[in-house]
């Protein structure tokens, strides 16, 4: 296995569209520290449960136990690359391939991976509409959050990784402050050590690819609303990348008395396979009218004031996106590799399983269609980007 330094400028090169004119346990000793992080104790007592890997149906790659059955090759890093970029703020058609984008320079406490997938998350088309472009990094940007793939380099402060590990991480601390210009819809990114966590080894990349933001989101979201063993949720978009991992950490990590999620007709089943206990199709019924009230709804579709009415006094009530309605809150998630290392044994022993939409994995040529795609609501779990050149 060779790896080669390469000292490189962190400027786009050979930017092709004329309109681009701006510059450029886990572990019992988990301390991660959100507020209302009440549920340790829980979750480490869950530790020790094994738990047997049953595939979905839903599931773009549905092979088991893949590690290292794909082989990323790991050779000299060259200077340029290719990846998906824009210049402009707009709609999918500011996408543009190049073949010629320099590889991003690599800080002392990251790592450059080799990307072998890549997850699109409705963050991306939000950003690159402009949407947040008042604390966004400088244009032209090369998008994407999530990452599965190989270190291929090391900076200097980096102790955990080394070249040739199998990673996956959300590459963006914060969000929306200053994510990166160098995002994973490219054949290199350079992430901090900290934001990454040792591919599960059960899952291959596309799998994995698919998890790291959303599972952060979820896991962030449930901590907030200090859920624990015993409570009861109601989900709004089960079926979602989001939520389809709320309703299974809820379930299977924390020890929920009962999982409710919304859905339309077609992912019904889809919800009852997670571990929901009662899948409500919002096509047919208001989720507000039933009798039954909850301690916790997760609102990960932007029904807030909907949501509301269906909490228990006294309960608490979370809202990824869309206005907000008292008591309910909002949070943005912060990327973390010690969440995605807490949760890998979950992950390995197929309690929490991936859904990767059926319709991909997109490959690398794709990438628009897979923006428009996830731009219409409709994704049902992951839009994955696989391969990567
Ligand atoms: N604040 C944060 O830090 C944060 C983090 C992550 C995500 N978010 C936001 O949270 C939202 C969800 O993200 P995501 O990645 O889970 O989205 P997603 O995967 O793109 O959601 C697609 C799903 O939405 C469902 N859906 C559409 N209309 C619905 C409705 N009226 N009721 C229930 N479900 C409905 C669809 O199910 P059907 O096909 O069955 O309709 C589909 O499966 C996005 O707005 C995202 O920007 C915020």
């Amino acid at each position: 296995m060779e790896t080669i330094i390469t000292s490189t400028s962190s400027k786009l090169t050979a930017f092709n569209s004329p309109s681009s004119t701006k510059s450029h346990p886990f572990s019992p000793k988990f301390s991660f520290n959100f507020p209302g992080n009440r549920n340790r104790k829980n979750l480490i007592s869950l530790k020790q449960a094994s738990f047997s890997y049953r595939p979905l149906s839903v599931k773009a790659n549905s092979s088991q136990a893949a590690t290292s059955t794909e082989t990323t090759k790991i050779g000299t890093v060259p200077s340029e690359m290719k990846a998906w970029l824009y210049g402009d703020y707009g709609g999918v058609d500011v996408l543009k391939f190049d073949e010629k984008v320099t590889v991003p320079e690599m800080k002392e406490d990251q790592v450059l991976i080799k990307v072998a997938a890549a997850a699109l998350n409705p963050v991306d088309g939000k950003r690159r509409q402009g949407k947040f472009k008042a604390t966004d990094s400088p244009l032209p940007t090369v998008p994407g959050y999530d990452v599965a793939g190989v270190v291929v380099k090391v900076g200097s402060q980096v102790k955990e990784f080394k070249a040739g590990d199998e990673v996956y991480g959300n590459i963006n601390e914060k969000a929306l402050e200053g994510p990166k210009q160098f995002g994973s819809l490219a054949e290199y990114t350079a992430v901090e050590e900290k934001l990454l966590a040792p591919k599960p080894k059960n899952l291959d990349f596309v799998q994995a690819a698919g998890l790291p933001l959303a599972i952060e989101t979820a896991y962030e979201g449930l901590e907030r609303t200090g859920f624990s063993s015993g409570k009861s949720i109601l989900v709004l978009n089960g079926s979602g990348g989001v939520g389809s991992l709320v309703v299974q950490l809820a379930k299977h990590v924390f020890g929920a008395s009962k999982v409710a999620a919304t859905s339309s007709t077609r992912n019904l089943e889809l919800l009852k396979s997670l571990g929901v206990d009662l899948a409500i199709d919002y096509t047919k019924e208001n989720f507000e009218d039933l009798p039954e009230k909850f301690d916790v709804v997760y609102d990960a579709i932007g029904q807030c004031d909907r949501a509301v009415k269906a909490v228990k006094e006294g309960g608490a009530v979370v809202a990824l996106t869309g206005a907000v309605t008292p008591p309910g809150f909002r949070f943005v998630v912060t990327s973390n590799g010690a969440v995605l290392k807490q949760l890998n044994p979950y992950l390995e022993s197929g309690k929490v399983k991936p859904i990767v939409d059926p319709k991909g994995p997109f490959p690398f040529s794709q990438v628009v269609e897979a923006f428009s795609y996830i731009e219409t609501n409709k994704a049902t779990g992951k839009v994955v980007i696989h391969p990567i050149p």
